[in-house]
Order: C-alpha cells, then structure tokens, then sequence
C-alpha cells in the first residue's frame, strides 16, 4: 500500500520584524498591549516589494535542502494561497518554473485563505495515494500586507506574510494518518476580501474585511469539531497526540480549542507571537519552526488545523 510522509520542511519570512511599537510608531491607533492582550501577536514581517511566488521558492528550496533532495525530483507542486502574483498563471507554475522543477510535472494553486495548506496538504497525499505521482511540494505562502488598510485598525494589526513548505514523497510507512477538509459559503460575509479585476478596474474593496468576533467564535467551534474527527478517523486517542498546530491567528482561539480538547499548553506550538497571522503560511511555518527547534521528533504525532475566509476548515493528522 502506498502512504505519503513528509521528508522535509522550509519556512521564510520576508526582511525585518515590525513590532507592534513599530506599528504605533507608523500612526496606527493602537497599542503593544492591546495587540499582545488580544490576539497574542508581538511581530510579524512584511514583504516589501517581494512576490509570494518569490517568498514560496526560498521556503520550498530549504524544504528540498531538508528533504535530501532537488527540484529535479519533484513531480506535483501544489501552492496554497489568497494572494497570488497574478490572476493566472497560477503563483504554483511560476515557482516550479523558477525552481526548476521538471517541465510536464503537475502544478497548480489552492485557494482556502487560511484553510489553504491543510486542503493543498490533503490534496497532495491522496495524489500520492493514488500513485500518479510520487514527490510533491506542497507550500503554504502569502503576501497578506497587500490586502490590508492600514486605516482598520481592527485587521492591520493581525497580518503578516511569509511561506511555509514540505516535501511530501511516497512511502510503505504511514505519514499522512487522516485528514478532513469542510467548506460552508453560507459564512462568507463574515471573511472577505471581495476586490476583482473586471472590464479593467477594480470591482468590490481591494481591502480585507473581517466581523473578528464572529470569526472568533466560528473558529473554535469548527476547529474543536475537526480535531476530534480526524482523531477518530486515526483510532488515535486525544492524551497519544504528541503536538497540536492549529492555524496561527489568535493565541486565545488556540487555547480555547486546547482546553476543549483537554490538550496540556506544552503540546501546542505557537508561532502567532513571531509571525502574526499569515494565513496559509501560517500552518507550514509553525510546523518548520518546530521541527527546526528539535520540539517535533521523527515518529511523533502532529495535528495541523486549518480555518478561515469561504469558510473553510480542516486538518491533518500526520505522523513525522
Ligand atoms: O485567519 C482567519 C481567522 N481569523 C481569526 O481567527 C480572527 C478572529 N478574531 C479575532 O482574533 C478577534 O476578534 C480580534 C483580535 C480581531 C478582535 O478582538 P476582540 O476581542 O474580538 O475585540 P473587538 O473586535 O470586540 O474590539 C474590542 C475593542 C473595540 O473598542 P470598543 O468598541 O470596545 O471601544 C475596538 O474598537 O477594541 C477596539 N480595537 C482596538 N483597540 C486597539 C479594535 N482593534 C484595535 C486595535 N487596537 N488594533
């Protein structure tokens, strides 16, 4: 029988942390505090001029360097992202260009906003499952800064950009355990960001929008509910889960969703603080962060969470 494992991981971030002072100091009204004490987010970093697909290819090239191998190697690229370089081609095909990987391999983009690793993660397991394919980069990645009005303070403060990635490659051992992927578009006037490119302008806001405690409470919920299904689709005990990853945008979201699964704070990795809320990035550059630090060991359990703008949620049990 054939698994997927993942074999490698990369995370970058563009330029130099911007504190939350740094915001303050820019004339946004808001404080380190409030941040701090309501989101958990201390810095985040912002690409100045950098593209996703160029944030996605420095992840992706330390995830092959992880990995052990090269983009000769790969043959699906799946790029999860809101924020591409442009309408087409897909952000996926410009860097499987730029990278190298091999003409003829498959290449395309996910679009679940913060949802996007953990369905472009799924996705890629059940191609390498199927045995069409056998190395796949799988990449999270976002320049979320380009949607944001810094005049609304209740989203500016929240964002950032950067790229996670892992090389995820045929195995006879288990890696990917479970996983589940949910939408529900009855919930997108709560999370949206509704700017389109028609008949040469702008049509909609070119700026994010987001009803934060609706969101908020939506969240824990759908995260909660999604944890204990793929759990239990793994015959996997909640006290055997060795390290929780949900997605990163709100400390107090991810530690209500810990309590309600009886997980002690030690497992779950926190990344929000570092990064703010990259939105696909987020998921991959927690889980790169954690594996780099020597937190997460070859052999232990990992739950990745996803959740946001569509709405849209998921997770994947994996098996490191
Ligand atoms: O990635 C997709 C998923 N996204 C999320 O999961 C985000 C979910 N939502 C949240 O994280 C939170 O709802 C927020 C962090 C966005 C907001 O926190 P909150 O505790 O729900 O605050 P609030 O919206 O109820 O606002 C409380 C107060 C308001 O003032 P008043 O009306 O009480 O006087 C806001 O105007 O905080 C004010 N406020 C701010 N104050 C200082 C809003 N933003 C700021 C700010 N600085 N940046």
């Amino acid at each position: 029988m054939i698994f997927s494992r993942i074999a490698g991981t990369g995370g970058y971030v563009p330029g130099a942390p911007v504190s939350n002072d740094d915001l303050v100091a820019r004339g946004i009204n808001t404080s380190d505090a409030w941040i701090i004490e309501r989101t958990g987010i201390r810095q985040r970093y912002i690409a100045d001029g950098e593209t996703t697909s160029q944030l996605s290819i420095k992840a992706a090239q330390r995830a092959l360097e992880a990995a052990g191998c090269s983009a000769a190697d790969i043959d699906l690229v799946v790029l999860a992202t809101t924020t591409p370089d442009m309408t087409f081609p897909s952000t996926a095909c410009l860097v499987q260009a730029e990278l190298g990987v091999p003409a003829g391999a498959t290449a395309f983009d996910v679009q679940a906003v913060c949802s996007g690793f953990v369905y472009a993660l799924t996705i890629a397991d059940k191609f390498i499952r199927s045995g069409s394919h056998k190395r796949a980069l799988v990449i999270g990645a976002e320049t979320m800064s380009r949607l944001i009005d810094w005049n609304d303070r209740s989203t500016c403060v929240l964002f950032g950009d950067g790229a996670g990635a892992v090389v995820l490659e045929a195995s006879d051992q288990a890696g990917i355990l479970s996983s589940a992927l949910h939408a529900d578009g009855s919930h997108s006037n709560i999370l949206y960001a509704s700017g389109a490119i028609s008949a040469g302008q702008i049509a909609g806001s070119p700026f994010l929008y987001m009803d934060g405690q609706s969101v908020f409470k939506l969240a824990v919920r759908l995260l909660s509910d999604v944890a204990i299904e793929v759990l239990e689709q793994a015959n996997m005990p909640q006290a055997d889960l060795d390290w929780f990853i949900p997605h990163q945008a709100n400390i107090r979201i991810m530690n209500s969703v810990a309590k309600r699964l009886e997980l002690p704070a030690a497992k779950v990795v926190v990344t929000v603080d570092q990064h703010g809320n990259t939105s696909a990035a987020s998921v991959p550059l927690a889980l790169d962060a954690a594996i780099r630090d020597g937190r997460i060991q070859r052999g232990q359990s990992v739950l990745l969470q996803g959740v946001g703008g569509g709405f849209t949620w998921g997770a994947v049990l994996v098996r490191y």
